[in-house]
Parts: C-alpha cells; sequence; structure tokens
C-alpha cells in the first residue's frame, strides 16, 4: 500500500489522482489533517486516514499497511525539520520499503534559505537507510498566479531576481515524475533527481510574455531584496512569507532555480508545461 502525505494539498491531490489511474483505489492511502477535504477520493475506494506531522501518535496510526510513501514536504516553514522528522522516524521503524521525498532544486548548494529544511531531511532520510528517492524539485509554474494577475492589474512584475532563470515546471509535470518513481519496483531507489521545466526564463521574460499573451503592456521592475519585501508586505504577505519570497529571489538571481538536466522529461516521458503554455491556459 502506497502512503500520500500532504493529499489535501496541490500537488498531493495530483499525486493521487494520477495514482489511481496506475493502481488500484484501495491501494492508496491519502493522508492530511482535515480528512473531509479527502471525501471524493474516499467516495472512490481510496483509503482516507487523518494525520498530523506534530503529531507521532497519529504518523504511527497512519502507517498501518504501508510499504510505500510519498513525503510531500510540508508547508509549515521552520517547523517542517521535526515534521519530516516523525514521518521519516516512524518509516524507518515500520521497515518502510521505498520513501519518495519532495525537496529543492540543488538543495546542497542552493543559496536561499528555503533550501535548510530540505537539506536537514534529505541527510536524516539517507542516514536512516530507508531505500529513498529525493525529487528536488524546481518552482512550480504556479507561484506566478498572482505576478501574472498583478501585472495584468497594474502593467508591472516585482521581484528581485534580476536577470536569474527560473526553469519552472507545472505541479502536474512533478506529480507526473513522484507517480512513476513509487510506482516502479526498483530503479529509482537511493537516487537524487534534480526535477526542473525544459525551458527557463528571468522575471523580465515573464513580463514580456504576459504582455504578448495579453496585449497589455508589461514590465519587470527589479528591487533591492528589502524593498521588494516591503512591496510584498504592502500586499498583505505575513512577514515571514515575504521575506522567505524575497530571499528565494535573490536565490534565482544566483542560479539556484535554473537547470538544463532532463531529468523531469525523462522520468516522466512527456514534454514539460511551458512558461507561454501556463500563461495561455491562465488567461482563458
Ligand atoms: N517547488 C515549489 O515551487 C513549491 C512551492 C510551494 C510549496 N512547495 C513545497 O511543496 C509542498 C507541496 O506543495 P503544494 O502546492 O501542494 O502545497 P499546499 O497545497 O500548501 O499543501 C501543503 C500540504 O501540507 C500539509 N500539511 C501542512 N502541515 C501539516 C501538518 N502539520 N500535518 C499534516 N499535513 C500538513 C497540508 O495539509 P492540510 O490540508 O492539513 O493543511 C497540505 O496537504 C509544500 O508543502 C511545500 O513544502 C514547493
Amino acid at each position: 500500500m502506497i502512503l500520500v502525505t500532504g493529499a489535501t494539498g496541490h500537488l498531493g491531490t495530483l499525486v493521487i489522482e494520477k495514482l489511481l489511474k496506475k493502481v488500484s483505489a484501495e491501494k492508496i492511502i491519502a493522508v492530511g489533517r482535515n480528512t473531509e477535504k479527502l471525501n471524493g477520493f474516499k467516495e472512490r475506494g481510496v483509503q482516507v486516514r487523518s494525520m498530523d506531522y506534530d503529531n507521532l501518535e497519529s504518523v504511527d496510526a497512519a502507517f498501518l499497511g504501508v510499504e510505500k510513501v510519498v513525503l510531500i514536504s510540508s508547508s509549515e516553514l521552520g517547523k517542517r525539520f521535526s515534521q519530516h522528522q516523525n514521518v521519516i522516524e516512524v518509516a524507518r521503524h515500520k521497515r518502510i520499503k521505498h520513501l519518495v521525498y519532495t525537496s529543492l532544486l540543488k538543495a546542497d548548494r542552493a543559496y536561499m534559505g528555503l533550501k535548510g529544511e530540505h537539506v536537514q531531511t534529505e541527510e536524516l532520510l539517507l542516514d536512516s537507510k530507508i531505500p529513498y528517492t529525493v525529487l528536488r524539485n524546481s518552482w512550480y509554474l504556479e507561484n506566478y498566479e498572482s505576478a501574472i494577475q498583478s501585472a495584468l492589474a497594474y502593467g508591472v512584475v516585482l521581484g528581485s531576481a534580476g536577470d536569474g532563470r527560473v526553469s519552472a515546471a507545472s505541479r502536474a509535470d512533478y506529480a507526473n515524475a513522484i507517480v512513476e518513481v513509487i510506482t516502479s519496483p526498483d530503479k529509482h531507489k537511493n537516487k537524487i533527481y534534480e526535477l526542473a521545466g525544459e525551458s527557463s526564463f528571468s522575471l523580465a521574460d515573464l513580463a514580456s510574455r504576459i504582455s504578448a499573451l495579453s496585449n497589455k503592456p508589461v514590465v519587470y521592475k527589479n528591487l533591492p531584496e528589502e524593498a521588494y519585501q516591503k512591496e510584498l508586505l504592502g500586499f498583505g504577505l505575513p512577514p515571514a512569507v515575504a521575506s522567505m519570497l524575497a530571499d528565494a529571489d535573490v536565490g534565482i538571481s544566483k542560479g539556484d532555480l535554473f537547470w538544463e538536466g532532463n531529468d523531469l522529461r525523462n522520468l516522466t516521458n512527456q514534454k514539460t508545461l511551458s512558461l507561454d503554455e501556463y500563461i495561455t491556459k491562465f488567461l482563458s
């Protein structure tokens, strides 16, 4: 049986949908805190269990009969390592046969602060001796949803990424990779893959493609990190999120999310969604 954490979230939902095309529903266990969000999957025969990363007993209970685990990294910045630690500890204890973890592109050598909890998790996982696959994901194209919205409203994309390039792919592309890896018997075990879109763009390119595809003037305005953080606070983002996003942009300016390898395409055997395709889909 395959357990998927974060199944109530965006990526987890796609993973369960795609798993359902490859394995029978009763072999899938979807877990999250608010299991009401999983009622649709339950009706289709998926096992649904409540699990809070912070509650070790709930993690232990959710693992009953589980052979393989997809650990989708938690969204609670600052608490993630201890949360992942609980999952890895239980997985080790239960002698899980394969654990797939979603990390960050080039986590071991990136600049951005976001890498910290991913590096800690990767190290713990490798030390645990659980057969693993680490999928180091670049950005989601969907991260630019609000940038597109404000570009359409105000004619400007703001950021601190300079001319750094982002090799982004869609959540659906990353979900396809997870499903391929967790359903393959052995060939992806004990490997680390760097997953990224096949083409890359700078934020100036993002502005120019939004402009071309919407027929509205849009420019990119590059700001110093602190000024960008202030703008994000002005949009109502919590301070921790504003500071994380500004720091991530500085990481992008240093090449953190640029990648020319083909691991994602090779794993999924599908072309990754391009920026133009994403914007066009968004606009329609
Ligand atoms: N590569 C990128 O561009 C990128 C961008 C954003 C995020 N990420 C990372 O990728 C992950 C998946 O992305 P996403 O878009 O699917 O995020 P998402 O929609 O925010 O989903 C996050 C998931 O984490 C679960 N979670 C959070 N705290 C939990 C806890 N204490 N116990 C159990 N479950 C908990 C949430 O469950 P609840 O429904 O119970 O809250 C939810 O299912 C994120 O969590 C984050 O680590 C990557």
